[in-house]
C-alpha cells in the first residue's frame, strides 16, 4: 500500500504528524481534535473557521479557512472559533437610503488608515478597504456590491489596526441596498401573491411527496431561467 506523505504541524504548540494532503480543519480532527466550534459548511462558505497560524521561523501572522486551507509542513496553528466585534442595534424600519448612515451609525469608518490590511486577509479576496471606503463616502451601491461574497468569517477585523468590523458595516450597507436601494423585483412581489392565495399549496404538497432520487431528477431536468 502507498504510504501517505506526511507533515509536522504545531497545534497548540503541540507537534502533530499529519497527512499532507489535508485541510487545516482536518488536520485538528486527525490530531485528536473534536471541533464544536469555529466549523460549519465545510465548504468554504459559512465563515466559521476563521483561523490563524504561522510558519517555523516566519514572524508574519496568516489567515486563511482552516475548512479551505490544505496543511503545511511547519504550521502553527490555533482556532478561532469567533473574534470580538462590535456590531451597532439600530431601528432598521426607521433608516433610509441616505448613505452618511453608515458612518452615523459607524463613526469609527473614519479610523480607517488606509492599510489595506483587511484586504489581505479576507480568504474571498474581497477589496475590502475599497468597501470601507465607499461606506465612508456613503455609497451604498458600492459598498454592497463589493461586499456581497463576504461570509462574515471576521478575519478582516482580527486583523485591522483602526479597530473597524468591516463586515459588520457592510452588512448594514447591504440591508440598506436591499431594503431602500434596489429595484422591487414586481415577478418576486407577483410570486409571494400567489402563495398566499395557496396557488403553489398542490405542487409544493407533490414534491413533498417525492422520494430523493425523484427529486434530485427533476431538480436536474429544470428550466433555468435566463
Ligand atoms: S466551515 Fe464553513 S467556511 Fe469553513
Amino acid at each position: 500500500m502507498e504510504q501517505q506523505k506526511l507533515v509536522n504541524v504545531y497545534i497548540m504548540d503541540k507537534r502533530y504528524a499529519v497527512p499532507a494532503s489535508l485541510t487545516i480543519m482536518r488536520a485538528f480532527e486527525y490530531a485528536g481534535y473534536k471541533l464544536v466550534r469555529g466549523v460549519g459548511c465545510r465548504s468554504g462558505f459559512c465563515g466559521a473557521c476563521a483561523t490563524v497560524y504561522r510558519m517555523t521561523g516566519d514572524n508574519k501572522l496568516y489567515v486563511a479557512l482552516a475548512c479551505q486551507t490544505v496543511v503545511q509542513e511547519g504550521m502553527r496553528l490555533a482556532q478561532i472559533p469567533s473574534f470580538p466585534a462590535n456590531k451597532m442595534l439600530y431601528d432598521f424600519a426607521s433608516l433610509t437610503a441616505d448613505g452618511a448612515l453608515l458612518l452615523q451609525i459607524y463613526p469609527e469608518l473614519a479610523l480607517c488608515k488606509g492599510c489595506n490590511t483587511c484586504t489581505k486577509a479576507c480568504p474571498q479576496d474581497l477589496q475590502v478597504m475599497e468597501y470601507v471606503g465607499a461606506c465612508l463616502r456613503g455609497d451604498i451601491t458600492r459598498a454592497a456590491d463589493l461586499s456581497f461574497d463576504c461570509i462574515m468569517c471576521g478575519l478582516c477585523t482580527a486583523r485591522c489596526p483602526g479597530e473597524l468590523v468591516p463586515y459588520n458595516i457592510a452588512l448594514l450597507a447591504r440591508r440598506l441596498y436591499g431594503a431602500y436601494v434596489a429595484p422591487r423585483s414586481e415577478h418576486l412581489a407577483k410570486r409571494v401573491e400567489e402563495i398566499r392565495a395557496g396557488q403553489w399549496d398542490a405542487p409544493v404538497r407533490e414534491l413533498k411527496a417525492l422520494s430523493v432520487d425523484e427529486l434530485k431528477k427533476r431538480y436536474n431536468a429544470r428550466e433555468i431561467e435566463q
